[in-house]
């Protein structure tokens, strides 16, 4: 495998601090409703982990999974679901907890399609937003960091399934052309 450049981006310490921050702010405004966290997975798991340990012993926890990327670096508009939730949200307050929002095509797939199970709300959180790159119109609720177009790795986040396990989040320089 060709070596890829890694330029730190958000370290761990900014991630951990920002992640305390949104916390608070998620709290401030469900007043103390019941909540389910619903991470997207893989990319949400390390943001998910260390964002539920600020809320109450009471919320719960899901995941869901889609695919709308084939291993590469560009979208392809077609989501698909992998895994599907195992707690009925109906009459529920949900938070999806994503790890980047990109074009925006991921998560309005999935808002729909758990907005036909009619829960009582349904906010977003994210840790990452690509300020250029939305071509579809959704409302993010809570942003942890606004991040320029770049191709970004690490705290969950991969290519080709590495890089996740990386503390801190990385751009990814020298990617091989075949991902594109
Ligand atoms: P969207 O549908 O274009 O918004 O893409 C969202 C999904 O694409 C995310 O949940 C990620 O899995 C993946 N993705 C988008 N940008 C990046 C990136 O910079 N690094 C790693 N994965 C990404
Ligand atoms: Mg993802």
């Amino acid at each position: 495998m060709a070596d890829h450049v890694l330029d730190v981006l958000i370290s761990e310490n900014e991630i951990k601090l920002r992640t305390a921050e949104l916390a608070q702010q998620i709290l401030a405004s469900y007043q103390g409703q019941d909540l389910i966290l619903v991470g997207i997975l893989k990319g949400s798991l390390y943001f998910l982990a260390d964002l539920s340990r600020h809320f109450p012993p009471s919320i719960e926890i899901d995941f869901i999974q889609v695919s709308s990327y084939r291993g590469g670096k560009s979208s392809t508009g077609v989501v698909q679901i992998r895994k599907d939730l195992d707690i009925n949200i109906e009459g529920r307050d949900v938070l999806i907890v994503e790890d980047v929002v990109d074009t925006g095509t991921t998560l309005l797939h999935l808002l729909e399609l758990l907005q036909t199970r009619r829960p009582n709300s349904i906010k977003v959180a994210t840790l990452l937003s690509k300020r250029q790159a939305k071509n579809v119109d959704i409302n993010v609720d809570f942003v942890g960091f606004e991040i320029e177009d770049e191709f970004v790795v690490g705290y969950g986040l991969d290519f080709g399934e590495r890089y996740r396990s990386l503390p801190f989040i990385s751009i990814l320089r020298n990617l091989p052309s075949a991902s594109e």
